[in-house]
């Protein structure tokens, strides 16, 4: 298999832009998860190559909003990492990728894959793919106002009989672009059906030079394999699947190395992982942290087998007293339920995609 192939002649290292990465397998952005508290706790694990920020509105950061500085909070524990932004006014986006460098960011990372209606009302996210030319001098743009690696994620097309990655791909290579992701769906698919690993394909065989990272439906490291054999991608990026499993990362570099067994982690580490990402919610966001974590008690719960009372507590966690009063509990009460990792937890949008 060619996982062998890659163990031993594939440096596990990537270049992108001015930056060499340590690892090919990066962090998804999950808008609502994978905050600065979650980076740095996964990043502990090992193995991660990148992450990204979750998606920041150009004029929003420009405004100096208190979301936009919340998500573009991060720490040197928090390396490396890119910025993205999005949204439909070209003018914004150059203005805020130049505020970024100056802010001392490294990366910027431009989304036109976002499904969602009130992103792609105002022309960002996956509308500017129907643009072709209006895409192209965007990203024109924004790499020629910076010297900051610029990258593009983007899905494979707004539906299937408009599928504009393989050619945008091409197009952003030749302005300047240091690599793409590719969410291997089109905009109308959403969430839904599978990810197309042969339009991941296409998008890497149309361009010269730059790295294709593949993304979209990678739960195991077996599944990251096939991400890069099927599609001869250079990376993998992993959302949902990092969010059911943070060793995951660590899990490739082992398999990686031939580092055997690839062990999953046991309880107490599972339960230290919480108690790690708590404590950082709580130091980068003050008792905030304990409203921004109840959103991950249903993940929680089922990984760890909490049981039902406890996770219903961590969903309307009011204070670090009461975490600590539900983690003691956990550790008591082991095994009352089973762990299970089930891939709806993560919530995505359903319904028609159009009133998304
Ligand atoms: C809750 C949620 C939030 C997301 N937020 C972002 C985002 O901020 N920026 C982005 O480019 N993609 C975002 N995505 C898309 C993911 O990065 C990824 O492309 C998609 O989930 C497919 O990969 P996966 O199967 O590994 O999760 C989001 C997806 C979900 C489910």
């Amino acid at each position: 298999m060619s996982l062998i192939k890659w163990s031993t002649v594939e440096s596990p290292e990537i270049r992108i832009g001015n930056r060499t990465l340590s690892s090919r397998y990066f962090l998804s952005p999950l808008a609502g998860y994978t905050q600065h508290a979650f980076r740095v706790a996964l990043r502990r694990l090992g193995g991660v190559g990148l992450c990204t920020t979750d998606l920041v509105l150009a004029s929003h950061l420009l405004a100096g909003s208190r979301k936009s500085k919340a998500l573009l909070k991060t720490s040197s524990a928090d390396r490396p990492l890119t910025v993205q932004i999005f949204g439909g006014v070209t003018e914004e986006l150059v203005k805020a990728a130049r505020w970024l460098e100056t802010a001392g960011y490294e990366a910027v990372d431009l989304n036109m894959g976002c499904p969602m209606a009130k992103i792609n009302g105002s022309g960002g996210g996956a509308r500017i793919m129907c643009s072709p030319e209006k895409a192209c001098q965007m990203v024109a743009d924004v790499v020629d106002a910076v010297s900051l690696p610029v990258t593009v994620k983007m899905r494979l097309g707004w539906d299937r009989d408009s599928i504009t990655a393989p050619l945008l791909a091409r197009e952003f290579e030749q302005a300047g672009v240091a690599a793409i992701t590719i969410h291997g769906r089109t905009r109308n698919q959403g969430f839904g059906g599978s990810v197309d690993l042969d339009g991941i394909r296409q998008t890497v065989e149309a361009v010269q030079e730059i790295p294709v990272i593949g993304n979209g439906d990678v739960c195991t490291v077996e599944d990251a394999f096939r991400m890069r054999e099927e599609t001869g991608c250079e990376a993998v990026s992993i959302g949902r699947g990092a969010m059911m499993d943070p060793w995951i990362f660590r899990k490739i570099e082992m398999t990686l190395k031939g580092d055997q067994p690839v062990e999953e982690p046991d309880r107490e580490e599972q339960i230290a992982f919480l108690e790690h990402h708590f404590r950082l919610m709580i130091d980068h966001y003050d008792n905030y942290g304990c409203q921004l974590i109840r959103k991950f008690a249903a993940w929680y719960g089922a990984r760890l087998g909490i049981p039902e009372d406890l996770e219903d507590r961590l969903r309307r966690l009011e204070s670090a007293d009461e975490f600590q009063e539900i983690v003691n509990q956990i550790r008591e009460r082991h095994g009352e339920r089973e762990s299970s990792v089930p891939t709806a937890l993560v919530k995505t949008p359903n319904g028609p995609v159009e009133r998304w």
